[in-house]
C-alpha cells in the first residue's frame, strides 16, 4: 500500500482545489485510502453558521464509511500553508473510531511531506470499546 502515497498525494492536493472555505480562506484537503484499495477524497465545507463547518478528514471518513467501507490504511491531508495540517481534536476522535490503525501524510504548500499515526495524535483515546462496542467491519 506504501506504493500508493505519491498518488494519494495527489489525490489530496485535488481535494484541496474542491474545498469551501470562504470564511476562513483556509482550505484543507483529505484523501483517505481504504483496505481494498479505494480513495476517498474530502474538502472543508464552511457554512455561514461557522459551527456547522466540517473539516476534510471528517468529510473524507464519512463519505468512506457511508459506501460501505470499513479498513483503512493512510490518510493524506493537504493544505495551502507552509506549515503541515494537522487533524483538529475532533476530527482525531472521528479517525480513532473508524481506524484506530491509521497512518497520516501530512503535506505542506512547500511539497514536504511529514508522516504518523492517530494513535500518536491522540494517545490514552475514548474509543468504542469503553461502551462495550467493538469496532463493526
Ligand atoms: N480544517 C480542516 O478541514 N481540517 C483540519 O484538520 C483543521 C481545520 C478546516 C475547518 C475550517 O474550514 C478551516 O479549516 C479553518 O479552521
Amino acid at each position: 500500500m506504501k506504493e500508493r502515497i505519491p498518488e494519494l498525494l495527489d489525490a489530496a492536493t485535488e481535494a484541496l482545489g474542491r474545498a469551501y472555505a470562504p470564511y476562513s480562506k483556509f482550505p484543507v484537503g483529505a484523501a483517505l485510502l481504504t483496505h481494498s484499495g479505494d480513495i476517498y477524497l474530502g474538502c472543508n465545507i464552511e457554512i455561514s453558521s461557522y459551527g456547522l463547518t466540517m473539516c476534510a478528514e471528517r468529510v473524507a471518513m464519512f463519505k468512506a464509511i457511508s459506501d460501505g467501507a470499513r479498513e483503512f490504511e493512510f490518510m493524506a491531508v493537504a493544505a495551502t500553508t507552509t506549515s503541515f495540517c494537522p487533524p483538529c481534536g475532533a476530527c482525531r476522535q472521528v479517525l480513532m473510531d473508524f481506524a484506530p490503525d491509521l497512518k497520516l501524510i501530512l503535506l505542506s504548500s512547500k511539497g514536504e511531506t511529514r508522516e504518523m499515526t492517530i494513535s500518536e495524535l491522540l494517545p490514552e483515546a475514548f474509543a468504542p470499546s469503553f461502551l462495550g462496542v467493538e469496532r463493526r467491519r
